[in-house]
């Protein structure tokens, strides 16, 4: 039962993708278990670069089944578009299947998305615009629409016309927008089930029958633990669970399933969105990592927010995905600042917190505390091993080793999946037969 789940221990952004396209060449299943199309991962495959919002990022690795699990919420027009682009690209989806239990997206929801936080105003949470929240509150309302529906187009027809009763009143009354029609979403619809029905199933059984019969599976979280619903800086957070504990629910898989808990971490701190980020830098600091990290969404395009790493950010997101190890990426981008900070604690009122503080406001107005340490100017873009990186980049790695008490096991140096250094016996090697040297 060799399984490993992969979730990012910050705001999202970290480069889970890119770690999860390397490992996905030796695994048998790719599964997303959360999340949609407000994802968005970017991989480079030789000097071809590839924009995954909601198929697994495993489908550039022929072999690989891969799963849209029932804790993803389902944009089939983005699916669609997806499908297409990889087609055209000469990449074979012929693998890929969609949970049955999986929610669909629905222009209304799109449109409450945006609606609501045009009504937010400056207290808006930033988000992707892509119906996340109405998507999933119309599930936990047991007022969703699942893919499944999709394979009787009476029913999908019947609850689309009682959604859309609700749905118009509220975009026309609150928002003062033009309601819906449903005759142009049903038609719409239908197009959309000819083109997927076939990859429909029952992906929880797939699943667990795959691990019985000791496939190897690996669950690829999206966005990152501070915008899990529950744990991470509610509201300016996503809607699902993004720890690795989601992975269970959004997979339809029992607890003990999982092996090997990866957890992908930036060398810095960015989020997109608004809500709390201590470790912000808004000057040349900030723009540097901005412009030499390129980062700016691969979703909506929008400039990322830059900051130092936080080591109490690092070690809450090892407690709630119960991490094995780290994989720490984007070392390159700090090459050439000439002394780098970890933020060790934060400071409020007089009093020094450790660890994440209990009360959000905290984090909204403390001061970071930082340890600063040497940078470096050598290029690790072309370093293969992890004994030849200049000595302040090591000592960099072992300090941040040292502060959150686990493990790194891989660094990547650049965007190419052979510029990641993995430091093998920092993995749970049991989970795989020779360890992941082997797939390197
Ligand atoms: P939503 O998921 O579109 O509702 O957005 C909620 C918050 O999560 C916003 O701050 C978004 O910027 C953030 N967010 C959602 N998906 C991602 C992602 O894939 N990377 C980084 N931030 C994300």
């Amino acid at each position: 039962m060799p399984s490993i789940a992969i979730v990012g221990t910050q705001w999202g952004d970290e480069g889970k993708g890119r770690i999860t396209d390397l490992l996905a060449r030796k695994m048998n299943f790719v599964v997303r278990f959360q999340g949609g199309d407000n994802a968005g991962h970017t991989v480079v495959l030789k000097d071809e670069e590839f924009k995954l919002h909601l198929i697994p990022s495993g489908i550039l690795s022929a072999e690989v089944v891969c799963v849209i699990g029932n804790g993803v919420v389902i944009n089939p027009e983005v699916l669609i578009r997806e499908i297409e682009q990889l087609h055209q690209r000469g990449i074979s989806t012929k693998n890929l299947k969609v949970s049955c239990n999986a929610h669909l997206i629905m222009p209304y929801h799109i449109m409450l998305d945006k609606a609501g936080e045009r009504k937010l105003g400056t207290s808006k949470i930033g988000t992707t615009h892509k119906g996340i929240g109405p998507v999933y509150s119309d599930k936990a309302a047991r007022a969703g629409i699942r893919t499944q529906d999709l394979l009787d187009l009476k029913i999908f027809k019947t609850k689309l016309e009682e959604s859309l009763k609700i749905k118009n009143a509220i975009l026309s009354k609150v928002y003062d927008l033009e309601p819906l029609d449903a005759k142009e979403i049903f038609d719409r619809y239908c197009d959309y089930a000819e083109k997927i029905k076939e990859l429909i199933t029952d992906t929880s059984f797939l699943l667990n029958q795959a691990l019985d019969a000791n496939q190897k599976v690996l669950f690829e979280g999206a966005q990152g633990s501070m915008l899990d619903i529950d744990y991470g800086t509610y509201p300016f957070v996503t809607s699902s669970c993004t720890l690795a504990g989601g992975a269970y629910m959004g997979a339809g898989i029992g607890p003990g399933r999982i092996d090997e808990v990866l957890g992908v971490a930036k060398a810095y701190t960015t989020r997109v969105g608004s809500g709390p980020f201590p470790t912000e830098e808004e000057g040349e600091v900030g723009d540097f990592m901005r412009k030499r990290g390129h980062e700016y969404g691969t979703t909506t395009g929008r400039p990322r927010r830059c900051g130092w790493l936080d080591v109490l950010v690092l070690k809450y997101a090892i407690m709630l995905n119960q991490l094995d190890s780290i994989a720490l990426t984007k070392l390159d981008v700090l090459t050439g600042l000439e002394q780098l900070k970890i933020c060790t604690g934060y400071r409020y009122e007089g009093k020094f917190y450790e660890n994440l503080p209990t009360n959000q406001t905290i984090m909204h107005k403390c001061q970071p505390v930082y340890e600063t340490v040497d940078g470096w100017d050598a290029d690790l873009t072309a370093i293969k091993d992890i004994n030849d990186l200049p000595p302040a980049a090591r000592q960099y790695i072992t300090r941040i080793e040292e502060l959150v008490k686990v493990p790194v096991s891989m660094v990547s140096v650049g965007p190419e999946r052979s510029q990641i250094i993995v430091k093998d016996n920092n993995f749970k090697s049991q989970t795989f037969d020779r360890g992941f040297t082997a797939i390197i």
